[in-house]
Formats: C-alpha cells, structure tokens, sequence
C-alpha cells in the first residue's frame, strides 16, 4: 500500500512514512556528504574555520530535526506501528525485524547526538578561535572520528528500518 492515507501528516516519498520520517530519511543523504566534505576540508585544505562553521551547522540541523522528530512520534494520531503493519517485517505485539532494526538503529542514533555534542563542546572550549591544530588536536580527531562514524551507522541503521518497516509490502 503505497501513498497511503493515514490520519496526520503522511510523508512525500510515496511510502507509508510520515511527513517528519520522511525528511529525516532524506536530511541523512544531505548530511553525509557535507559532513565528508568538511572533514575534505580540515584534512586536505587545512581549512580549519569553515570546518567548524560546517559542523556547527549541521549540528544545530541536525539537533532541530530530532526535536521536531520527537515532538511528530509523540503528538501524531498514527503510530509508526499502524504505518509498519503491511510490512512482512512487522508483526504486532512480538519482537519481528523491524522491531530488531529499530533496537540497531537506536543503539547508534541515541549516543551519536551525545557525542557530537561532547565533541563540539570540548572543540570550543580548547581550541582558540578562530581555530587552528593546538595540544587538543590528537584528542579531538579521536573522538571525531567516532562522532562521524556514529552518524554514517545512524543513518545507514535508519534506512535499513524505514526500508524494513514503511517501504516493503
Ligand atoms: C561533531 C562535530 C565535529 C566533527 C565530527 C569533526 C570531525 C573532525 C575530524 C574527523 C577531524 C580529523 C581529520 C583528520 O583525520 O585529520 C577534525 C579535525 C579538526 N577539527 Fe573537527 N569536527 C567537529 C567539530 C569541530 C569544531 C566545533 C571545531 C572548532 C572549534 C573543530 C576543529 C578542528 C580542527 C582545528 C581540526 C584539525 C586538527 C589537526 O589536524 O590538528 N572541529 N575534525
């Protein structure tokens, strides 16, 4: 049942997603590929303060879009559940594979945004601005790197479940 009509905002991709799924499923290919180009630029261009203009941006995006995120899951009139019914993943009531995927997806997406937000805080406080390699370098690259890799999982796990629960009939 494609472009389905369910009751509240239903989503534009032709699934049986919600107007919020639906623009976080595609925010996540946006992010991708600006999050690779600012890492580009620290790494190959040395371009320290576009690299932190990029990454606050994307962070302050990225936390807007999970607030609105929580608020839609929690005040829409339909479910994830009635969406993900005709699914051959989901079965009501029971652990089925797209209640699995969901589990991996969250194991990633809940401490991927408290990283990022300990990465960006730690980033301001100890490097100068604008900013530039200090003592903190080696420390920082570590931790992002994890960050960076926490959102590439987040977003690869999301589209397995919106896959799995709102486009497979
Ligand atoms: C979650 C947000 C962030 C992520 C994911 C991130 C990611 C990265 C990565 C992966 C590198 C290492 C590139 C390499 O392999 O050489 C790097 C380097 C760097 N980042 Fe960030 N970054 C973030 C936020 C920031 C912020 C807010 C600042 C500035 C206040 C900043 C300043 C730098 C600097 C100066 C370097 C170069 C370190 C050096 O090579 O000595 N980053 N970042």
């Amino acid at each position: 049942m494609l472009f389905a009509d369910y009751a509240g905002w239903n989503g534009f991709l032709g699934t049986r997603g919600s107007f919020m799924l639906d623009l976080l499923f595609l925010a996540m290919f946006a992010v991708l590929p600006v999050m690779g180009w600012s890492i580009y630029l620290v790494k190959y261009r040395k371009n320290y303060s576009l690299h932190k203009r990029v990454q606050l941006t994307l962070a302050v995006i990225l936390l807007l879009s999970v607030l609105l995120f929580e608020v839609d899951m929690r005040l829409s009139s339909t479910k994830w559940t009635e969406r993900a019914e005709p699914s051959p993943y989901f079965t009501p009531d029971v652990w089925c594979g797209a209640k699995y995927a969901l589990m991996i997806h969250l194991l990633f997406a809940i401490p991927t945004p408290l990283l990022w937000i300990y990465t960006i805080v730690k980033a301001l406080r100890n490097f100068p601005s604008p900013p530039v390699p200090s003592d903190y370098s080696g420390q920082h690259i570590k931790t992002a790197r994890l960050a960076a890799m926490g959102m590439v999982l987040t977003a690869v796990t999301g589209w397995c479940f919106y896959w799995m629960a709102f486009v497979a009939t």
